[in-house]
């Protein structure tokens, strides 16, 4: 199977502002640390591959606005492949992003280019046909997330979504076609209308999940850890790496995309939540989305110790 992974998706200029709590409404109130850091599900999700040694291509857009040069220089220097990525006319993405003390953040978003899609060009179709693995989000339009799936499925190459961008329902289509589908526990209780307060209702709704046609689910739980259910029904549970929370920005594209790689690597499904695992902790501990995105060697230390 080749070892190149693809992922298609948002990248996003994530617009900082610091708070103490948020405002009330009709309130203002003091920020601090205003700044403008790359950012975007899809693109975070790449570069945390391309900086754990996975060989990445990004398939996404950038607009034509001030924003775009900043995005497309975060992704290369990671090394992520942007041949079959491109530039359309029209702002970039934006998240406007409030982190308050503790790690906790609220985002706003607003697509820009990640909207604006008219088609899978000739060049994402190759590269979606000659990768081994294609990695989905939820910022792009749908019909862009289901044609590539089935560009994928007609190619025999594993599609996993990770449901984070978006919270309606999901296609029966779209769904019938993952590999592994990765929501976190609120998008969980979303996509089943079921509770997901306890470990057993996680387990139970990710179960209602997997009898809609997805081979695997693995559900983040954020300080609970993670949760995955196999092809083979076998149940998996994983706990966090303790670190002192900085920003949780980025902290699920980063397991996710940790496990897709350890998931290529051929390595047990333990193992691959693991590195996940050790992975999300580093991210964690650092401001930003992608800045945060750990290098190979930070994870396998703390794997180590
Ligand atoms: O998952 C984190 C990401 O969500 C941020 O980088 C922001 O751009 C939003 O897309």
């Amino acid at each position: 199977m080749p070892s190149i992974l693809a992922v298609l998706g948002s990248v996003n200029a994530d617009l900082y502002v610091e708070v103490d709590r948020l405002p009330l409404p009709g309130e203002t109130i003091p920020g601090s640390g205003a700044a403008i850091r790359p950012g975007g599900k899809g693109a975070n999700q790449a570069v945390a591959a391309a900086r754990l040694g996975q060989a990445t291509h990004f398939l996404g857009q950038w607009g034509d606005d001030t924003h775009a040069g900043m995005l497309k220089d975060a992704l290369a220097s990671s090394k992520v492949d942007l041949s079959a990525a491109q530039g359309v006319p029209g702002p970039s993405g934006q998240a406007f992003i409030v982190l308050q003390k503790g790690g906790e953040n609220s985002i706003i978003i607003v697509g820009g280019a990640n909207q604006a899609w008219s088609g899978i060009s000739e060049g994402m179709q190759a590269a979606i046909k000659s990768v081994g693995t294609l990695l989905l989000q939820r910022e792009v339009p749908e019909s862009v997330n289901l044609a590539a799936a089935k560009i994928a499925s007609a190619a025999r190459v594993p599609v996993i979504l990770d449901a984070g961008g978006a919270m309606g329902p999901l296609p029966k289509e779209l769904l019938s076609q993952l590999a592994v589908l990765s929501p976190n526990e609120t998008e969980l209780a979303r996509l089943t209308n079921l509770p997901t307060e306890t470990e057993a209702q996680v387990y139970t709704a990710a179960l209602a999940l997997q009898k809609q046609g997805v081979k695997e689910v693995l559900v983040k739980l954020g300080k609970r850890g993670a949760l995955l259910i196999r092809e083979n029904g076998q149940t998996l549970t994983q706990g966090i790496f303790p670190i002192q929370v900085v920003d949780t920005t980025g902290a699920g594209d980063c397991f996710t995309a940790a496990f897709v790689v350890a998931r290529m690597e051929g390595r047990r499904a333990e193992e691959c939540l693991r590195f996940a695992a050790a992975a999300a902790s580093v991210c964690v501990s650092r401001l930003g989305a992608m800045p945060s995105m750990p290098q190979r060697a930070e994870v396998e230390r703390i794997l180590v110790s």
